[in-house]
């Protein structure tokens, strides 16, 4: 794994969005991995002004979000189709039909995980995937102890991280239990992963990530055995490191 430890969260938003640029300039047709939460917003506004300079060119890239929650449909002001064209995909011109994530009110939820699945390797496969870290060491919605071979797949959330998304919504019975997440399989198999990660709270599982043992308790930990995995840091998230 590569460490890029930066003194604060704008100037690790600057580098991921500079990496992406870069990987979109040598491929414009890129097929980018996305993640939603609060960590990747700076980076998303550091991207909508770059497409805004007209110093992106993102109009031929293809997305896959990691996740949805089940039963919000996409127009659900807390659903992550909403966040991602509010915050990134209205502002970056892309391409309506080469957005994709999985549908959380999808009749068969088992099909939508296979679909989307199949719709990814259709796609050859994500180039440069970005993620997120819950203070559990999730990755996606793939909680301590799922598999790492899982492939897409509905998740059952946490306490810790039904309490980590109480926050978005007005009380906790609203936060969705279960997520269609694509599996750490899935993850795994991008040709470069992003990790990003900021603030005091992330320092233990950071460490964890990093210097533990790979083990499913610690999703996040199977990066370790990625050939292209790039941990992005402010100082507070590398502390413990
Ligand atoms: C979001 C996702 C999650 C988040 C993680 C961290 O699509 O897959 O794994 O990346 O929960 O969330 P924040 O950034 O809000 O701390």
């Amino acid at each position: 794994m590569q460490i890029i430890v930066r003194d604060n969260p704008q100037q690790v938003a600057e580098v991921a969005a500079a990496l992406i640029r870069a990987q979109v300039l040598r491929k414009p047709e890129t097929v980018l991995g996305l993640a939603t939460g609060s960590t990747p917003v700076p980076l998303y506004d550091a991207l909508v002004r770059l497409h805004s300079a007209g110093e992106a060119d993102m109009s031929r890239i293809t997305t896959y979000n990691l996740d949805e929650y089940v039963g919000l449909a996409p127009d659900h002001d807390q659903s992550y189709h909403y966040f991602m064209w509010e915050k990134l995909f209205y502002g970056i011109g892309v391409d309506p039909g080469q957005v994709h994530l999985p549908s959380g009110i999808a009749e068969d939820l088992d099909a939508e995980c296979l679909r989307y699945e199949e719709s990814i390797q259709a796609a050859g496969g994500i180039d440069l995937q970005v993620l997120g870290i819950g203070l559990n060491g999730h990755i996606g919605f793939n909680e301590p102890g799922d598999t790492f071979s899982n492939r897409t797949c509905v998740a059952e959330l946490t306490e810790s991280t039904i309490q980590a998304n109480r926050r978005f919504f007005d009380s906790e019975d609203q936060v969705p239990r279960r997520a269609l997440t694509m599996g750490i399989r899935t993850i795994f198999q991008s040709r470069e992963i992003l990790l990003i990660a900021c603030g005091a709270a992330k320092a233990g599982i950071i460490a964890q990530t990093v210097h533990g043992p790979i083990i499913s308790q610690v999703p996040a930990s199977v990066l370790q055995l990625h050939p292209n995995a790039r941990l992005l840091l402010d100082k507070e998230a590398a502390a413990e490191l």
